[in-house]
């Protein structure tokens, strides 16, 4: 008998379901003899002994289907060693599960946090494969992860929509765009969108060359701006500040998000007006893209094939279009930026782009 335990853990994206439904597929096309235990809402279904017992039926019809069939939750890693409310030691509590279940392997779905707490799962002696999920694209040792690409679809197609009404009116659109630090949803989202001003965490913005590339346009006789601004996003000046400084600044000036700072600092020194468009969770909702639905079914079905092969302690990652086996000690704690000298960027300025710095 093969017992397998699998959860879905940090915020959700597209192809949660998809990436299921490829493991359960690659391994049950090798194995009858299989027992699936889907633990409820990430890791607090492992702690608590939440799970659900499941077939390869329940993995059926659900390509297309957004969401988590799972359910998710966020656990942070820092608290993970941190008693509960009744004194429960979570660590211990997952291990206990584990090993009561008798399970083979426990598979993985998420993002960052998520993956520095299989990591340590693995380090506790448990049998763990992980696959690499997150809109934010952020996870080291994979060059894509699932859901970045319909995130992008989705970011692109509100740009795409601001568009037609900015032609209508002379004023400057700031659309805010998902991607926690990094700005790799924004920089492609910008591009595929054709914004004109790109603002990314990794590229602090000078608020004078914002304007400027703001002003320029005008004189030019274009009658609006778009600009993409990644969540993350940060000025030169906040750039320098330490991280506790730089708490303190925020708390003060209380902006609801990093789009209202924008369109303050541009509405002080220009005569445009200024509409702020948030798409928010829409991003991360809906059908996965096909891309999305292809690359989660391959990583699924090559976790399968590392499961059969009794090989763990991996994450399952894309590099150059082929999936390989990335060691978790490799991936966990790590994020994976936009590289501000990559040709990208480089490649979008050439378009006329600005990044918000001279
Ligand atoms: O990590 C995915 C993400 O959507 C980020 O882009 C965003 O910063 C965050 O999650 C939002 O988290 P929550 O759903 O907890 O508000």
């Amino acid at each position: 008998m093969l017992r397998i335990g699998m959860l879905t853990s940090g915020g959700d994206c597209q192809a949660l379901n998809a990436a299921m439904r490829g493991v359960v597929k690659g391994i049950c096309s090798k194995r009858d003899d299989v027992e699936i235990y889907g633990f409820q809402e990430g890791y607090k279904g492992l702690i608590y002994s939440n799970f659900k017992m499941l077939t390869s039926r329940d993995f059926s019809g659900i390509l297309t289907v957004g969401g988590t069939i799972l359910g998710t939750s966020r656990q942070p890693f820092k608290l993970m060693r941190v008693p509960d409310e009744n004194g429960l030691d979570k660590v211990e509590a997952m291990k206990h599960t584990y090993h009561k279940l008798n399970l083979d392997c426990l598979v993985v779905l998420g993002g960052n946090g998520t993956h520095k707490t299989a990591n340590m799962l693995r380090e506790e002696g448990l049998h763990v494969i992980t696959l690499p999920k997150t809109i934010d694209n952020d996870l080291w040792g994979t060059d894509m992860t699932f859901g970045f690409q319909s995130a992008v679809d989705i970011a692109t197609d509100t740009i795409d929509k601001i568009h037609t009404t900015a032609t209508s009116h002379s004023r400057v659109f700031i659309v805010e765009v998902m991607g926690h630090k990094v700005g790799w949803v924004t920089l492609h989202a910008g591009i595929a969108g054709g914004a004109d001003i790109i603002m990314l965490p990794e590229i602090p913005y000078d608020i004078n060359v914002v304007v400027d590339a703001i002003n320029k346009r005008k004189a030019a006789g274009k009658k609006f701006t778009i600009i993409a601004v990644a969540e993350g996003a940060i000025s030169k000046e906040d750039a320098k500040l330490s991280k506790k400084e730089l708490k303190a600044k925020k708390e003060k000036q209380k902006y609801p998000s990093v789009a209202y700072e924008v369109a303050e600092k541009i509405q002080k020194k220009t005569d445009q007006e200024v509409r702020i468009t948030v798409p928010g969770h829409t991003q991360r909702g809906g059908s996965p893209c096909p891309y999305d639905r292809v690359l989660s079914t391959r990583l699924g079905a090559a976790a399968a094939e590392a499961i059969l092969d009794g090989d763990y302690g991996y994450m399952l990652g894309v590099k150059k279009n082929d999936i390989v086996r990335v060691p978790l000690s490799e991936v966990a704690g790590k994020l994976k930026y936009v590289d501000p000298k990559s040709s990208i960027i480089k490649e979008a300025e050439m378009t006329g782009i600005s990044f918000g710095i001279k």
